[in-house]
């Protein structure tokens, strides 16, 4: 199981990533990032290219997987930006709060195991103004295709590294008080319905309350171990 996990299932992650067809949607997503940028999930760094040098101060990317980000590494080399790359889980980032001016996240949110306490996380760090990018595939909006892909998950869940088919991504932004100030959603790639409904955005954090001490009290709270975070298996 070790064997799958640390060495097979990275390099599939890499093999299936890297597909020419999901370059226009990486571009296009990359393109919106500014500042200093967290990358959630960061994976093979296959976005590090993509990001826009005269927009991006530095890139910060976190994945749980030691090996693919020994992949990212290589195409941090030769950016005009620096990059840093650690290993961590997005449910605990070691970031001070209102840190980020961009978080991004490209089909991440469907194989975090606690997608609650994540999303928190990312609206901890976001500085107030900044904007949470996201690409992800998530539950349809057609009602026979979400219907498989709820029955699908619970079997697709441990061949596809923790992948979900159903999340409601929108919804669950919503949830954690990061605002969609931009939506798309619909079948954005070629292939069965069940993998390719997508949604694709910005969102803003939640309002904090002026004041430093209602500030830290925010990231507080939001904070995993030390305040809410909600365990949500979906
Ligand atoms: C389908 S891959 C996408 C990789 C990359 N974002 C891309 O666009 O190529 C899903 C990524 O989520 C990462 N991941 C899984 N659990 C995570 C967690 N708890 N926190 C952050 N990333 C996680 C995996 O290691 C993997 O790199």
């Amino acid at each position: 199981m070790r064997l799958y996990r640390d060495h097979l299932l990275p390099r599939l992650i890499h093999g299936v990533m890297r597909d020419a067809r999901f370059l226009p949607l990486r571009r296009e997503l990359a393109a919106r990032a500014r500042g200093r940028v967290l990358e959630i999930g960061i994976g093979s760094g296959l976005n590090l290219p993509l990001y826009d040098p005269g927009r991006v101060e530095a890139v910060l990317g976190v994945d749980p997987s030691h090996l693919l980000l020994t992949l990212a590494r290589r195409r941090a080399e030769g950016r005009s930006f620096p990059v840093w790359l650690v290993q961590a889980d997005a449910e605990r980032l070691p970031l001070p709060d209102a840190s980020m001016d961009t978080v991004l996240s490209s089909w991440t949110l469907c194989s975090i195991p606690d997608l609650g306490t994540a999303l928190a996380e990312i609206a901890r760090v976001l500085r107030p103004g900044g904007r949470f990018l996201f690409l992800e595939h998530g539950l349809s909006a057609e009602p026979s295709v979400a219907r498989w892909q709820r029955l699908l998950t619970p079997f697709w869940r441990p061949l596809a590294g923790g992948c979900h088919l159903d999340r409601p991504i929108a919804e669950r932004l919503r949830r954690a008080g990061l605002r969609p100030a931009r939506l798309d959603t619909g079948y954005m790639l070629a292939g069965p319905r069940l993998f390719t409904y997508h949604y694709r955005g910005e969102a803003e954090p939640p309002e904090r309350q002026s004041g430093a001490g209602a500030d830290s009290a925010a990231g507080a709270e939001a904070a995993p171990g030390r305040g809410k975070g909600t365990a949500c298996d979906r």
